[in-house]
């Protein structure tokens, strides 16, 4: 619990240094890639591709491979998203984000006095969604992959049994969650009652690997019926949890329309609700279009001063209107309108900060009032996938299925639990994204690909809660408005700010002094913060070639190609 607060939000003192983005080259391959968190995982991939499968299918088995490689992000127990570009242009976004459970109430996280009961979204076995990963790579296998299903499951099996060694990072995670990991089960994992993991290590997820074979067997049915089923719904009964096997039974996930907006020279493709993301940063880039950000340069004051300005206009936005469209008429078309976002950009001023006290949603007709992973895809034949997915925190709900051994989510907690309270990630709701019985939450996750001249150019996207729309929005910015490579792109350090708390985050050394002095002068609170975001990304080059652009400084994210 304690780990997901200092994870998430490290907001510490004043101290900007002057810093230099580094000129770094990623991974150039000539035809085919993935970039992933995980080198195992980008491995899996890649070795899909070679036996001619598809972006779809690499995508698949990367899901499935990153559920044992890196468990706490990586998962069958979680949910997601996927944007798909076909080489012959067409779109496609699958929503399996998990859904609140039949029982699910909208006070079931309050006391009786109606205040919020620390923790009960977050962690433990209340606060996990039903499911949506494996349902959602059938979805996915049975509308565009074309190798057989078993061949895209059986590397996550290989890599399960014949088990994992662990980087130093991992072990380090390992040896942190031990005391969550041992409170929240109810039946205790045995492949992490270890507290002295080290780099080298090699831990066998023999339970999982028998589920990922019932998936392998049965496809969806192998994961929400059956002994995966039965396991999931005990493992709730001991742990006061409310799934059912009915929730599991009734889960879809959903094929979507792409949301789509124009930037300059660029086609940007994304997830629509219900993630935020898509129409967030969407907003973003239209927001910030109409000014010279190339000639003031990377991270230049007035570069940041703009980006924070339209940030706090379109997370106020967010929290009104946006929620699971299956339940809340989420208002897409108005708030992509370039002059509804001119207009919530009127009140800009290029001299001072609005404090965010003063900024509301906009007006629109009709309406009153560290885990997740991101990986990027492109085969041979320039089919792109873009899939973010997660169990929300690390390890999610840190609860293990006791006999099928996959970590739960604790998605519960990106509802709005409680209007006016945020939530792990700082960031508040309205009655669009409460909780409803079968409702979907609200996401951030922001799996993009851009266009340019109607080819494929870029596909990014990242994990980090509610800095994932800001950390593209300033990955794209970074490539389109300031040259950079892919991989320089993903290095360059990053900021964050989100409407509410009305402060500036920014990592070690992103900014200069004088920059940051500046930015305070005009009414900006400046925070440090550590690592935001894990973009993982991959840049169509002029010569056709692909560079990856692995966060190999903030996480172990590795590219793969040939
Ligand atoms: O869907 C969302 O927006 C969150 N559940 C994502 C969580 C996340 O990125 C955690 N990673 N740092």
């Amino acid at each position: 619990m304690k780990r997901l607060f200092i994870l998430l939000l490290v907001w510490g003192a004043f101290a900007c240094q002057s810093q230099e983005h580094q000129k770094s080259l990623g991974l150039v391959a000539d035809s085919a890639m993935v970039v992933s968190a995980h080198a195992l995982a980008s491995q899996v991939g890649v070795a899909i591709l070679k036996k001619g499968g598809n972006a779809v299918d690499a995508a698949i088995a990367v899901q499935f491979a990153l559920a044992v490689v890196f468990p706490a992000a990586g998962n069958i127990g979680g949910g997601g998203f996927m944007v798909v570009r076909q080489k012959d242009g067409s779109l496609y976004a699958l929503d399996y984000r998990e859904k609140a459970p039949a029982k699910a109430s909208k006070n079931m996280y309050l006391d009786k006095d109606g205040n919020v009961i620390p923790g009960l979204s977050l962690i433990g076995h209340l606060a996990s969604g039903v499911p949506g990963s494996v349902d959602g790579m059938v979805e996915a296998h049975k509308k565009l992959g074309t190798l057989p299903w078993k061949d895209l499951v059986q590397p996550a099996i290989d890599l399960a049994m014949n088990g994992v060694t662990l980087t130093s990072r991992e072990a380090k995670w390992f040896n942190e969650s031990q005391p969550d990991l041992i409170k929240y089960n109810t039946v205790k994992p045995n492949f992490l009652l270890k507290d002295n993991w080290k780099a080298g290590d090699i831990v066998k997820w023999t339970d999982l690997g028998h589920t990922l074979e019932r998936v392998r067997d049965q496809g969806r049915a192998g994961f929400y019926e059956g002994k995966t089923a039965d396991d999931l719904v005990a493992e709730m009964q001991r742990g006061k949890g409310i799934i059912t096997l009915e929730d599991l039974k009734n889960y879809k996930s959903v094929w979507r329309e792409p949301v789509t907006g124009v930037y300059k020279d660029y086609k940007i493709i994304s997830m629509p609700p219900s993630s935020s993301g898509g129409i967030c940063l969407i907003q973003l880039l239209k927001s910030v279009e109409p000014y010279p950000i190339k000639s003031w340069g990377f991270n230049h004051v007035k570069t940041v001063h703009l980006m924070v300005e339209a940030e706090r206009r379109v997370y106020a936005d967010r929290t009104k209107y946006l929620g699971d469209p299956d339940f809340y008429k989420v208002p897409v078309k108005e708030l992509l309108n370039d002059q509804y976002n001119d207009e919530r950009m009127s009140t800009f001023n290029p001299e001072q900060a609005t404090p965010s006290s003063q900024v509301k949603e906009g007006k629109i007709a009709g309406y009153e009032s560290e885990e997740t992973t991101h990986f990027s895809i492109v085969d041979s034949h320039g089919n792109a996938v873009a899939v973010t997915t997660t169990l929300n925190g690390w390890f999610g709900s840190n609860v293990v299925v006791a006999g099928s051994g996959f970590f739960l989510n604790n998605e519960m907690d990106d509802f709005s639990v409680k209007p006016g309270v945020p939530n792990m990630f700082g960031v508040l709701g309205a009655k669009a994204n409460s909780i409803e019985p079968n409702k979907r939450m609200l996401s951030a996750m922001t799996p993009t690909i851009v266009e340019k001249n109607h080819q494929l150019f870029m596909v990014v996207g990242t994990p980090g809660g509610s800095t994932i729309i800001t950390s593209v929005f300033q990955t794209v910015l970074n490539v389109i408005e300031h040259d950079m490579g892919m991989q320089q792109a993903v290095d360059a350090k990053r900021f964050h700010s989100q409407w509410l708390p009305d402060v500036v985050a920014v990592e070690k050394r992103g900014l200069t002094t004088n920059d940051s002095l500046a930015l305070v002068k005009m009414g900006h609170k400046i925070v440090n913060r550590q690592a935001i975001g894990r973009v993982d990304a991959i840049l169509v080059l002029k010569n056709g070639k692909l560079e990856g652009g692995a966060d190999h400084t903030r996480g172990d994210d590795t590219a793969a190609g040939y």
